[in-house]
C-alpha cells in the first residue's frame, strides 16, 4: 500500500501513512500555462494498492485532480486505487430541489466509478441512507467522527448540553452526546433559503455550556440561529463543534462576532478551528 497526498489531502495523508507505517508520497498537481491541470506521480505505483487522499471543498478542481490521478495510477499499473475523501462534496445536493437542477451527488458517484473503493468521513447522507447506495460498484465505507467529537466535548466542557440545530442532526448529536455524557436537545429548523434559517428550542439551557454540534458549518447560518436561540434562553456560553468546517463567506468571523466562544472542527478540511484529528479513524478503516 502507498498513501498519496493530493493537493487537499497532504496533512491527513501524511498522518495516516505515519500511523500505518506505510510509504507516503505527494502528488504533483500544478498547472500548464493555460491553467489546465498537470498531474504527475513521483513514485512507482506498479502492482500497488494506491490510496489517494483528497478533500473536496472550495471548488471543483479537486475533483478533476483526483480523477486524473486515479486514471493515471491505473495506467501506471496500480493494482487498486482507493479514494479517501475526508470531506466529500456535493452530498447535500441529493435531490432536485428546484426544477431543472443538477442532482450533483449522483453525478459525482458516476464520475468516481474509476475508484475501486471510497472511504469518507460523515458524508452528508440524508435521503440516501448509505454511501454504498450511491457508490454502488465499489467498496464504499462511511466512517464517523462522532466519538472523537464526543471525547473532545467531555474533555473540554463542564456542565454542557449537546444541541443539534435541526431534526437531521439528531443522528450525530445523539451519539456525540452519549460519548460526551451529556443531555441532547434537537432544535426545529426551518430553512427559507440557503442563507435564511429560523430555529426554535424547547429545553432549559439557562446557565449551561451549550455545545451546538453539526456535520457541516458552511455559511454558519444554521449555527448562528441556534446560538441566538440558546443565548436568548440564558445559556452561559455557546460553542460550536462540527465535522467539516467549510466556513464559507467568513462564517468563522461571523460566528465569533456573534459571541460563539469556542469553534472547533475536525481536520477533514484544513482550517484554524481544526483541532480534532481524523487520521486515526481513517488509518483503522484502511487496515
Ligand atoms: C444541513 O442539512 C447540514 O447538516 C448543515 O446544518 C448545513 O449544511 C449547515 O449549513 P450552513 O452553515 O450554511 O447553515
Amino acid at each position: 500500500m502507498i498513501i498519496i497526498g493530493c493537493s487537499e489531502g497532504k496533512d491527513v495523508g501524511k498522518r495516516v501513512a505515519k500511523r500505518l507505517k506505510k510509504p507516503y508520497s505527494e502528488l504533483i498537481a500544478d498547472h500548464f500555462p493555460d491553467k489546465e491541470s498537470h498531474i504527475r506521480f513521483k513514485v512507482n505505483l506498479k502492482g500497488k494498492k494506491v490510496v489517494l487522499v483528497q478533500s473536496f471543498y472550495g471548488g471543483n478542481e479537486q475533483i478533476m485532480e483526483a480523477l486524473f490521478a486515479a486514471y493515471t495510477a491505473k495506467d501506471l499499473g496500480a493494482k487498486k486505487v482507493i479514494l479517501v475523501a475526508p470531506y466529500l462534496a456535493y452530498m447535500r445536493q441529493d435531490k432536485r430541489f428546484h426544477s431543472g437542477e443538477c442532482v450533483s451527488s449522483h453525478v459525482v458517484a458516476k464520475l468516481f466509478k474509476i475508484f475501486d473503493g471510497i472511504i469518507s468521513i460523515d458524508p452528508h447522507l440524508h435521503r440516501i441512507k448509505k454511501l454504498s447506495d450511491l457508490f454502488k460498484k465499489m467498496k464504499a465505507k462511511s466512517i464517523t467522527a462522532n466519538p472523537l467529537m464526543g471525547d473532545y466535548i467531555k474533555k473540554n466542557f463542564k456542565n454542557a448540553v449537546v444541541v443539534g440545530p435541526d431534526e437531521e442532526s439528531y443522528q450525530w448529536a445523539k451519539s456525540v452526546a452519549k460519548k460526551a455524557g451529556t443531555d441532547v436537545v434537537v432544535l426545529k429548523k426551518k430553512r427559507y433559503s440557503s442563507r435564511n434559517v429560523k430555529i426554535k428550542m424547547n429545553y432549559d439551557v439557562e446557565g449551561k455550556e451549550v455545545v451546538i454540534v453539526d456535520d457541516i458549518i458552511s455559511t454558519g447560518h444554521t449555527i448562528m440561529e441556534a446560538a441566538k436561540e440558546a443565548k436568548r434562553l440564558g445559556a452561559k456560553n455557546v460553542h460550536a463543534v462540527c465535522v467539516h468546517g467549510i466556513f464559507a463567506e467568513n462564517a468563522y468571523s461571523k460566528l465569533k462576532k456573534l459571541g460563539v466562544k469556542k469553534i472547533v472542527s475536525t481536520n477533514t478540511i484544513p482550517n484554524k478551528a481544526a483541532e480534532i484529528d481524523v487520521s486515526g479513524i481513517i488509518a483503522e478503516s484502511l487496515n
